[in-house]
């Protein structure tokens, strides 16, 4: 806990770190680098403990149009993949989240060959996880998920996710989103993605309906992303569907991974 505390006081300190961001994974016991946007981008391409894309920017994206939608990059991928069995837990580790409200979601898309040489907006994303507003009594003064992820003191929030135990082993991205809705028909989505190399018994794959690409699975004016929670309305209702279609079962068995081919 000593090292945590002090890991995160150095982090903490970073003025880049205006809304928080996805900072390490954990699978078990071991933790694996990801990006640190207190380090020049130089310094850290190609470095061999790279799993997560580069952040372009620690800032929200506004627009489901933006390319950078899939994985907040500028371009660049990292050379490593974290390696994890079908069913564990991958836990995201951000040392400091500051907004409330809105739904955090995570994705995987296969690589058909190296993950590094793979078009973020191209392949097929799939939910396998997804948490929103948890209670009442409403959407602005309810309790989200995100609320309860939120840090003020130092200490990491922790962000687990199975992937699901059926799932056909092989190279894939995991796509991490959180969408804050906290300003009135301004939502900000945060993405971060990283390498996995998944392995397993399984021999299951998400159906095409399933897959969607970034930009495209949201639609700008989709009432949970176009939204005023504030709204005489939302203040009435504890009603939010979270965006991007159902999470997959974990179940189906096809032979193609990428969309329109
Ligand atoms: C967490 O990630 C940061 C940024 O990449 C890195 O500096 C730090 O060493 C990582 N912590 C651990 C325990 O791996
Ligand atoms: C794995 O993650 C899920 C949430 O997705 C959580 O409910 C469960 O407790 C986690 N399991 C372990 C062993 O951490
Ligand atoms: C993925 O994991 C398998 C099984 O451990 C290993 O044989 C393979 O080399 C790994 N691939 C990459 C790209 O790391
Ligand atoms: C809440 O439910 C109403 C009626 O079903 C629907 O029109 C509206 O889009 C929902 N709002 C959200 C944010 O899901």
């Amino acid at each position: 806990m000593l090292r945590l505390a002090a890991l995160a006081g150095l982090l903490f300190s970073g003025p880049v770190l205006a809304h928080g961001g996805l900072s390490n994974y954990t699978v078990g016991e071991t933790w694996y680098r990801g990006y640190d946007p207190d380090t020049p981008a130089e310094n850290q391409l190609g470095q061999p403990w790279m799993v997560q894309r580069q952040w372009a920017s620690i800032d929200p994206i506004f627009s489901v149009d933006d390319k950078s939608i899939a994985c907040n990059n500028p371009g660049t991928a990292p050379p490593s993949y974290i390696p994890i069995r079908a069913g564990d837990n991958i836990t995201a580790v951000y040392w400091y989240w500051l907004h409330p409200v809105g739904p955090m979601t995570a994705w995987l898309a296969r690589c058909e060959t190296d993950c590094s040489d793979v078009d973020v907006n191209a392949v097929g994303w799939f939910k396998i996880w997804e948490a929103g507003l948890l209670s009442g009594p409403n959407l602005a003064e309810g309790m989200w998920y995100q609320k309860q992820f939120q840090r003020w003191d130092g200490s990491p929030a922790l962000w687990p996710v199975t992937i699901p135990a059926t799932l056909r082993p092989g190279l894939y991205m995991i796509r991490h989103e959180i969408l804050s809705i906290h300003i009135d028909n301004r939502p900000q989505f945060y993405p971060e993605c990283a390498h996995l190399n998944i392995t397993g018994d399984g021999d299951a794959f998400p159906p095409a309906e399933y897959l969607l690409r970034f930009p495209g699975a949201y639609d700008k004016d989709d009432p949970s992303i176009k939204i005023d929670i504030y709204s005489e309305e939302n203040m009435h209702t504890t009603n939010y569907t979270i965006p991007g279609g159902p999470i997959w079962d974990g179940f189906g068995v096809v032979d193609k991974y990428c969309l329109g081919c």
